[in-house]
């Protein structure tokens, strides 16, 4: 295992000449690494012959600077944590990441309009323009992304299809601790009661799911129970509730597989965590 700061050197080794043997999976990050992290690294480990992590805590997708100052920074640990199962693990800086004269940026498409897009305005342009420029760096056979972002993945898949980058994206369901609680970096923030408050949030997703598995057929009546019940929680303040086609476009009725889509703050911590639904219909996209 190497680390690598230089992006140079990391083009380098990642375009060394490779065959069809020689396949590379990726992984962003952020740092402040977990179990849903170590998910995406197993599952790249299964399919590539070498395993790249980056991590790069990425200025331009934080909507406010106080979530970017607080956001944890644990780089040793992290660095600890993974060095025995990946090859190399790129921790570029800034500002080589974005030098003084860095202008352009992704403009991201209808996808981003509402839910995460809305409440975090300019967040998928920063992430699309810091994940591409990743993928130019060390341009994988395939990336791993979380589908505990969900959007985000929607939103990378679209990018690779519109740009023809010639890497496949792979989505890897949420790592849950054993309370159902989505694993996040930002869980480090919760306080234990705050923490005992969040473990319900999956509960509610799960109960709108076998409500819809036992024959609801309207996705606002979907909406508004989980919402109702989220806004039950202590300190809870909702942000959205949306039932979604999987390419997450509304839907009038329940005629497709789908997923529910929430953002809640617990206290002064924002979570996000999604459930999908099969419609049991025969034919739904998958
Ligand atoms: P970060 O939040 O560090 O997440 C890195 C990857 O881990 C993302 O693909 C995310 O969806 C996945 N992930 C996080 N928690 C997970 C969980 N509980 N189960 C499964 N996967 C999980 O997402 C980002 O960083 C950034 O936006 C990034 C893509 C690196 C661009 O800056």
């Amino acid at each position: 295992m190497n680390v690598i700061k230089s992006l140079k050197e990391m083009a380098k080794i990642a375009q060394e000449p490779s065959n069809s043997k020689n396949t590379i999976g990726f992984i962003p990050t952020m740092g402040a690494l977990h179990n849903g992290h170590l998910a995406l690294i197993r599952q790249a480990r299964k399919e590539n012959k070498r395993v790249i992590v980056s991590i790069f805590i990425n200025p331009k997708q934080f909507t406010n600077e106080s979530d970017l100052m607080k956001y944890p920074r644990t780089i040793e640990q992290d660095v600890e944590l993974i060095q025995d199962f990946v090859d190399f693990i790129f921790i570029p800086s800034a500002c080589e990441i974005y030098p003084q004269d860095f202008q352009l940026s992704i403009s991201v498409g209808a996808h981003t309009h509402d839910l995460e897009g809305e409440f975090r305005p300019g967040h998928f342009e920063g992430m699309a323009t810091v994940v591409l420029k990743l993928l130019n760096i060390i341009r994988p056979d395939r990336a791993y992304f979380g589908l505990k972002d969900y959007q985000q993945f929607i939103v990378v898949s679209q990018m690779v299809k519109d740009f023809n980058i010639d890497t496949k994206i792979i989505g890897v369901p949420t790592i849950r601790e054993i309370s159902g609680l989505a694993m996040s970096s930002r869980n480090t923030r919760l306080s234990d009661k705050e923490k005992e408050i969040s473990t319900r949030i999956y509960g509610i997703l799960q109960k709108a799911k076998s409500v819809i598995l036992n024959g609801a057929q309207n996705p606002q009546d979907i909406e508004k129970f989980v919402a109702s019940e989220l806004v039950k929680l202590p300190k809870s303040k909702v942000e959205y509730v949306a039932v979604r086609s999987l390419q997450l476009a509304k839907m009038k009725v329940i005629e497709s597989d789908m997923v529910i889509l929430v953002a809640v703050y617990i206290g002064e911590v924002r979570l996000i965590d999604n459930i999908i639904v099969p419609s049991g219909i025969q034919g739904a996209d998958h």
